[in-house]
């Protein structure tokens, strides 16, 4: 049983007004629903025989956190309980930025509210912010802290400012917990270095390499290129300590309860500045087991869905999103299953949706896109989808081999051809991507790469051939306008929305040279931004096109996450068709071309299900009626039509 919804019920007897005392007894109530859930998981994980006395710590714990919440953000978490699963509005449209690249700092980023205004961005994920080490950090993903703001950044004061703002302008907020790992400079490594034994079992630590030999039998590598093997001798403790990313992140030992209860605290300090979404990092390697490739264990689940229900507990108006870039099967599982259904995350990244669109404009075929999209088991009904099309890491050819391998591919030559593709060593694509993470002894690869570079825009510029611009600003506006009516909350990534391409400073940095998903992250283009108001520039007419389509998604509640997404055969392998809210009035016909040629389908079944009317149809983009003609429906070269009923 979904635990939210019984805190649903649970809250509206409380009242508009409430006391502190009211707000005490709501979390008590929380606790009592919770209770027994939370029991199991955290005595499934610590048996209470050897953690003795443990549990009535978290229990505790869970009471003075409660406490640590400020009045205003308790008062919130009520009136999100109330409106229910807030997260699958359609008036939600995202972005992800990394603040310094962006705007320089978190004062400045306040002034940016009117640019997020201006194209209808509402809800925002901003990378990294807290302390890390100087030299190499992977972005920020290697924490000095939770909460302790890098003062490159601004101050713990300018964020609580922000949010302040964010709030009363309707903008939700996500930061990263990065809770899989910390920097090797965190209070805790540092201690664990000085021999401090206490510390040393925060971290998977050994003496010799018996146990670390075991372990990487079967541990796959991240970074094969840049950290190869998955533990780092430290010499100041004379161990060996499991760095499954990068040799300065060391991984948590959540074997031990006090690791969890340690971050339990500091994920509810991160919740308390005010953040509305936290982004669990790399959640599919928290726990390990030596024998397995120590990724999606359920253990892992379980210890998430302990986080979850706790935090629930505690503020109930936060969210988790998994960020569990993983194959297709196992991604739907971090909403938890049985039991646990509806139980760990509320959102995960649809990693399988964008690999599978990569997968279609590379092969101009959509294949492997339905049959993807079709054979996903359904997420329980109060979750969903972080949709994208890239974000600031790798694109990962996630998709399982046995559909590949169902439309007659051979899956690694297959990856190899996609490779190939979008990372230059075809001369006929127009994609400029870059090879990640090659790894000679699989023969795997991953593509970096700005979006508008990778479809077609960065070449065409080169070329000076505006046809091929123009192309690429419709495969641009096609792949957004899927996203945007596909159920779950769109996320840009800053820049794309301005055909941003590569951008190669990365190469001049010693600390990002060896990391080319620095090549996606650009530095956000203002100049281009003041000229927005030239019809002609390029960067006007891709964000005309997005804030166009994002404003069309908002005026349609159909677009919603309510369980109704319907993806339809329609006989013709380079279109891409779904309906949202298929039989009802509302409803919308979303049919996307991946060819370089115009393509057709019969219009019969549209007739049947009311999207041609009078031998006409409505495309909702633009607004224009088209006659049909021969009795088909023409879709230009990555033309995108959303179809409303007449
Ligand atoms: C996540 C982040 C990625 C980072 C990794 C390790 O996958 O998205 O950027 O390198 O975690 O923290």
């Amino acid at each position: 049983m979904n635990q939210a919804s019984i805190h649903r019920s649970l809250a509206k007897s409380l009242q508009k007004n409430p006391s502190s005392e009211q707000l005490l007894q709501g979390f008590e109530r929380r606790l009592a629903a919770n209770y027994t859930l939370l029991q199991d998981q955290f005595f499934s994980l610590y048996p209470e025989e050897s953690h003795s006395g443990t549990y009535d710590r978290l229990t505790g714990l869970l009471r003075s956190l409660f406490k640590e919440r400020s009045h205003e953000l308790q008062v919130q978490d009520l009136r999100r309980l109330e409106a229910g699963n807030w997260y699958q509005s359609e008036k939600w449209v995202g972005m992800q930025l990394y603040v310094d690249r962006f705007c320089k700092d978190l004062r400045t980023l306040e002034s940016k509210v009117t640019y997020f205004q201006r194209l209808g961005v509402n809800f925002l994920h901003l990378m990294p912010i807290t302390t890390r080490p100087q030299g190499p950090n992977d972005g920020g993903y290697a924490v000095n802290s939770y909460t302790e703001i890098d003062p490159r950044y601004g101050s713990e004061e300018d964020l609580i400012q922000l949010t302040e703002k964010f709030r009363a302008h309707g903008i939700c907020l996500m930061l990263d917990f990065v809770v899989n790992h910390t920097s090797e400079e965190f209070p805790w490594a540092l201690r664990a270095k000085e021999g401090d034994p206490y510390y040393q079992s925060f971290y998977y630590t050994y003496p010799d390499r018996h146990i670390p030999d075991l372990f990487e039998e079967s541990l796959p590598e991240v970074f094969p290129e840049t950290a190869p093997g998955n533990f780092t001798y430290i010499p100041e403790m004379s161990r060996w300590v499991m760095t499954v990313f990068n040799q300065y992140q060391w991984d948590l030992n959540y074997t031990n309860p006090e690791v969890f209860l340690s971050m339990l605290e500091n994920l509810v300090h991160l919740s308390n500045k005010g953040v509305d979404v936290i982004r669990f990092d790399a959640l599919a390697f928290l726990w390990k087991k030596i024998g397995t490739s120590s990724q999606n264990l359920p253990e892992a689940h379980r210890l998430i869905a302990l986080f979850r229900l706790c935090l629930q507990t505690v503020a109930p108006g936060v969210i988790i999103l998994a960020e569990a870039i993983v194959a297709p099967r196992e991604i739907i599982r971090y909403f938890g299953e049985g039991i646990l259904e509806g139980n760990e995350c509320e959102i995960a990244y649809h990693a399988t949706f964008m690999a599978c669109l990569w997968n279609s404009i590379g092969t101009k075929k959509t294949r492997l896109l339905n049959k993807s999209l079709l054979e996903m088991p359904p997420k329980p009904k109060d979750c969903t989808w972080i949709n994208y099309i890239r974000c600031h890491d790798d694109i990962g050819l996630g998709f399982d081999n046995d559909h590949i391998a169902a439309l007659g591919w051979d899956p690694q030559a297959h990856r190899r051809f996609l490779v190939d593709y979008f990372c230059q060593r075809l001369e006929w694509s127009p994609a400029k991507g870059v090879v990640f993470m090659h790894n000679p002894s699989t023969g795997d690869g991953r593509i970096t790469g700005s979006t508008a570079s990778l479809l077609g825009l960065e070449k065409a510029m080169e070329d000076g051939d505006e046809t091929g611009i123009q192309s690429s600003i419709e495969r641009i506006l096609m792949l957004y306008g899927i996203i945007l009516a596909s159920p779950g909350i769109p996320l840009i990534y800053a820049g794309d929305e301005l055909g941003m391409l590569n951008d190669y400073s990365y190469l001049q940095e010693p600390d990002k040279i060896d990391d080319s998903r620095w090549i996606n992250r650009p530095v956000h283009d203002w100049d281009a931004v003041a000229k927005l108001e030239d019809p002609a520039t390029i960067a006007s007419r891709v964000f005309r096109g997005l804030s166009h389509l994002i404003a069309l998604r908002k005026q349609h509640p159909v677009l919603a996450d309510q369980d109704n997404f319907l993806v339809h055969h329609s006989g013709n392998e380079h279109l891409f068709v779904f309906e949202r809210g298929p039989g009802t009035a509302a409803g919308i016909l979303v049919v996307a071309n991946f060819d370089q040629r115009p393509q057709v389908i019969n219009t019969t079944w549209l007739l049947k299900m009311g999207y041609v009317h009078d031998g006409k149809y409505r495309n909702l983009i633009g607004g224009k009626t088209s006659q049909v003609r021969s009795g088909l429906l023409e879709v230009m070269p990555y033309e995108i039509l959303w179809l409303g009923k007449a």
